[in-house]
């Protein structure tokens, strides 16, 4: 196993309701350690070159608009195995699926308005934190 980092998007659904420090709370006792953090309200241009991999998805429209609704809090994830690790402490994209005492089973509340995000792979890690963080801001 490796020490890694992982991006981590709460969303706004989470933020407007009030549980980034929950959620936050669930990182932490996951052993996932916030490395990197900070509260940006998105415009839906930034949204869309984000999630530019899901643009000719039927839902991109939907999903940009909504990230760009209020202020999400966009933070990096360090720990063992930390990209696998957050995704289980997620749980399933749809809540209906998630397992009980995820993040996303406790406070999403759809498909779309799932609280959280976190990238899926190595590459994408990495080219995530990018998008949102310099080298300057990871202090470990
Ligand atoms: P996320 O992990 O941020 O990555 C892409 C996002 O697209 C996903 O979480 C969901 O919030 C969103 N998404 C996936 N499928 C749908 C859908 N069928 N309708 C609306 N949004 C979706």
């Amino acid at each position: 196993m490796a020490i890694e980092r992982t991006l981590s998007i709460i969303k706004p659904d989470a933020t407007t309701r009030n549980l980034t420090g929950k959620i936050n709370a669930k990182f932490e006792d996951a052993g996932l350690r916030i490395v990197a953090q900070k509260r940006i309200q998105l415009t839906k241009a930034q949204a869309g070159e984000f999630y530019k991999v899901h643009a000719e998805r039927p839902f991109y429209d939907e999903l940009t608009t909504f990230m760009a609704s209020a202020p999400v809090v966009v933070q990096v994830l360090e720990g063992e195995s930390a990209i696998a690790k957050n995704r289980e402490v997620m749980g399933a994209t749809n809540p209906a699926d998630a397992a009980p005492g995820t993040i996303r089973a406790e406070f999403a509340e759809s498909v779309g308005e799932n609280s959280v995000h976190g990238s899926d792979a190595p590459e994408t890690a990495k080219e995530e934190i990018a998008y949102f963080f310099s080298g300057l801001e990871l202090v470990g």
